[in-house]
């Protein structure tokens, strides 16, 4: 596996990769890996001649009061889980090398919309560094493919409606959500939380499960819905920042008769913010 750190570096790899008439799969991350990033991996390895990540831990994307520092650094393990699975190509680089004229200067790409509900609304910023660090990431991996993890569906929807509105040429290839045995989503988040946390995170997914039955039996108050779901993870000791029903082909609030639904969740276990979501017909 190539470890690559600058951009020039970067261009030479994918340089010899058009010369091989190589089908080139990204997969960016910022490191921590566990299997749901393994997953789409594999995903990239199957569908491409070659598959490159990136770990890069992006300030763009936090707030000022977020876990910058605190985020999970564990590049070695990471480095093993790739080699492990026969990536090609690990760009690594330093916050100098993405932002070299600071982050206050940098030119940014911002969703309108998209990006300043849910998650939005209560990470201000967020999405506009995701969508940042991604168009950039984008130019100079120049992949043919891109995977993401369906866990984050907001920033699915951000990443390609920004491919869609600035006629970037790659495929957004989204993957289905890891779980733990338990149903918890997969996330590098979930390390912080306390052992008496992690035994009731769970309660996440399974309150996405009684929502879905619930429209699946019928009921199609959706607002009733939500709100019920709420106080369930406030009773079970959730801070909950938003349970949304949404049509998950416009990702507007369901209407009664929206054929495919999109149930997402964010709350706060503790200090930490968790979110999941789940997609069913109706
Ligand atoms: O999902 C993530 O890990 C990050 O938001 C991403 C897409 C790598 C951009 O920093």
């Amino acid at each position: 596996m190539q470890i690559i750190t600058t951009v020039s570096e970067l261009r030479q790899w994918r340089e010899a990769q058009r010369k091989q008439n190589n089908e080139v799969g990204f997969v960016p991350t910022m490191g921590n890996l566990h299997e749901g990033h393994l997953q789409l991996v594999k995903a990239a390895s199957t569908a491409c001649d070659v598959v490159i990540t990136s770990i890069f831990v992006n300030p763009m994307q936090f707030g000022q009061n977020e876990d910058l520092d605190a985020y999970p650094r564990t590049i070695e393990q990471d480095k093993a889980k790739l080699l492990s699975l026969g990536v090609d190509a690990l760009f690594l680089p330093s916050v100098d090398e993405m932002y070299p004229r600071g982050l206050s200067e940098q030119t940014f790409v911002e969703v309108p919309d998209i990006s300043h509900i849910l998650c939005g609304l209560s990470r201000p910023g967020h999405f506009r560094g995701v969508a940042t660090v991604v168009a950039k990431l984008f130019n100079m991996v120049q992949p043919n493919s891109a995977f993401f993890g369906e866990k984050d569906f907001q920033q699915l929807l951000v990443i390609k409606t920004m491919v869609k509105d600035l006629s970037m040429d790659v495929a957004i290839q989204p993957v289905a959500i890891e779980r733990e045995a338990d149903g918890l989503a997969m996330s590098s988040r979930n390390g912080y939380l306390s052992q008496q946390e992690r035994s009731k995170a769970s309660i996440l997914y399974q309150t996405l499960l009684d929502i879905k039955k619930a429209i699946q039996a019928g009921d199609r108050d959706f607002l009733a819905l939500e709100t019920r779901a709420r106080s369930a993870l406030n009773r079970e000791g959730f801070e909950t920042d938003y349970v949304s029903i949404r049509n998950a082909l416009t990702f507007s609030q369901a209407e009664k008769d929206a054929p495919q639904l999109v149930v997402l969740v964010a709350a706060f276990l503790g200090t930490t913010r968790l979110i999941d979501n789940i997609q069913f017909t109706c």
